[in-house]
């Protein structure tokens, strides 16, 4: 196909030109507000008592003693994963210069959809750090997987040190309601080989959660009572901390490339939302990337604020696409309840363009798992669900009178991201969604006819 070629497309610059003028950038090390960054020491602000508290958890096994387990629980961006990550490598090094063979190995629970995936991922990352020969990928049993990896410990190392990074979110596929989720697996099977005194060495696992409480109710009574970890707890940071993690990094920026309020700001805004020092630090950096798309010499205070969307946005859908599958199902019937009932939500009397009513969400979810053949669950597991979203801020659960003897009810409010960005991304993610919405006529009958009734 030729395009036609208006007055517009003719460039003030030929691509040479455009490539090789200037380039100007606010960042002078923009590594420092990378996401996965683990900075040093000296860049860490606070958390003296969790650094002292995983410090002498850890000790031991520099003197040849077996260290606890350990389970660092708070809010995302506390500095679990930091703390973890900076600890371990030390102990490595001090390990090293002692002559104590030690490794560390990190696995996220978000990453990964199984037991056996997650199990991989560790036995591969020894071996690379160990430069062993690398297991295949595929044709081994998870049972397999678990004996190599034992071996590793028992014969390359002194110490291992396993960090399970947001081990809750590892719930694994298509479980039954009488099937643990993968991680009470995974803790029970790295416990007990401990416990068993299966090897000559031995390791300490690192858990960390963002949800103590998900974690903990999924543990099955073997796992709860061979995994005892000992809890250090984290919590959100207050705007003057969030001002000096983040001046602790000012120079990610040219000298003259910040303008001074602009930390102030970005700690205030992060303060008011969690006190998440991830969100604060997406923040500068996504400011900065707006002041170099204009080509700007300086961040200012407004480029922070157009920010600020893009990173609450970006924030959501990352949690979208990593809870579990039943969530995303209820997550999709009350977001499509919202997409297709907008008429009838415009007219009602109590709800509004912004919300669906839970009773309907609900019906639409035993609709959809029907329709899809995904194991439906009860009403009271779709409520729970539904609250916990809430506590992840993806939506917003509001409970309203009708007026008169009426009652009171519940509804979904979809504020921080549409209920149609949210159809698309789940759509895109499993074809049972791109499914469910191909029968577009029948879905807008169902949610309308549903909401006339409400
Ligand atoms: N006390 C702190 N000092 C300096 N940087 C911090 C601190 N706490 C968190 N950060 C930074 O904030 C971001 C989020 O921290 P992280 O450890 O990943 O949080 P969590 O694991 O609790 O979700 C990381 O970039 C980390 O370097
Ligand atoms: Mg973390």
């Amino acid at each position: 196909m030729v395009e036609e070629l208006g007055e517009q497309s003719e460039r003030p610059l030929s691509i040479t030109d455009q490539l090789t003028s200037e380039y100007n950038t606010v960042f002078n090390n923009k590594d420092l507000i990378e996401p996965d960054t683990i900075v040093d020491e000296d860049r860490i602000v606070g958390r003296d008592e969790q650094l002292n508290r995983v410090i002498n958890i850890i000790k031991p096994a520099l003197h040849g003693d077996q260290p606890e387990d350990m389970l660092l629980r708070g809010p995302s961006g506390t500095g679990k994963t930091l703390i973890a990550g900076t600890v371990a490598t030390k102990a490595i090094k001090i390990g090293a210069s002692r002559d104590v063979q030690m490794e560390f190995v990190e696995v996220n629970g978000k990453h990964k959809k199984s037991e056996h995936e997650a199990i991989h991922q560790i036995t591969h990352a020894f071996e690379r750090e160990l430069d062993l020969e690398y297991t295949s990928k595929t044709g081994v049993s998870t049972s397999s997987r678990y004996d190599r990896l034992f071996d590793i410990v028992d014969e390359y190392l002194d110490f291992g040190i396993v960090i399970l990074d947001e081990l809750d979110l590892l719930v694994g596929d298509s479980r039954n309601k009488d099937e643990p989720p993968a991680f009470s697996d995974i803790l029970y099977k790295l416990s007990r080989a401990k416990r068993i005194g299966k090897m000559d060495s031995s390791f300490t696992l690192i858990v960390t959660t963002n949800s103590p409480n998900s974690l903990m109710s999924g543990l099955n009574s073997r796992t709860d009572s061979t995994f005892n970890p000992t809890e250090v707890s984290f919590a959100d940071y207050n705007a003057n901390e969030l001002r000096e993690i983040l001046s602790h990094r000012r120079d990610a920026f040219y000298e003259d490339a910040l303008d001074d309020d602009v930390i102030p700001y970005v700690a205030a805004v992060a303060a008011q939302g969690e006190g998440d020092a991830r969100f604060a630090i997406d923040l500068l950096r996504e400011a900065g990337n707006i002041a170099n798309r204009r080509e700007m010499q300086t961040v200012h205070k407004s480029h922070v604020e157009e920010a600020k969307n893009q990173v609450e946005k970006n924030y959501v859908v990352d949690v979208i696409e990593n809870v579990s599958f039943q969530k995303q199902v209820s997550l999709f019937a009350a977001a499509v309840v919202n997409l297709y009932g907008q008429t009838e939500l415009g007219r009602s009397d109590y709800l509004t363009e912004m919300s669906a009513p839970a009773t309907v969400a609900h019906t639409l979810y035993n609709w959809i798992t029907d329709h899809e053949d995904i194991e439906q669950r009860s009403k009271h597991s779709f409520l729970r669900w539904m609250r916990e979203l809430d506590t992840y801020e993806v939506i917003e659960l509001n409970r309203k009178g009708r007026g008169n003897e009426m009652g009171v009810f519940a509804e979904y409010i979809f504020h921080n991201l549409s209920a149609e960005a949210m159809v698309e991304t789940l759509a895109d993610k499993d074809k049972r969604f791109a499914n469910v919405l191909e029968d577009e006529e029948l879905l807008k009958s169902v949610v309308q006819t549903n909401l006339k009734n409400f």
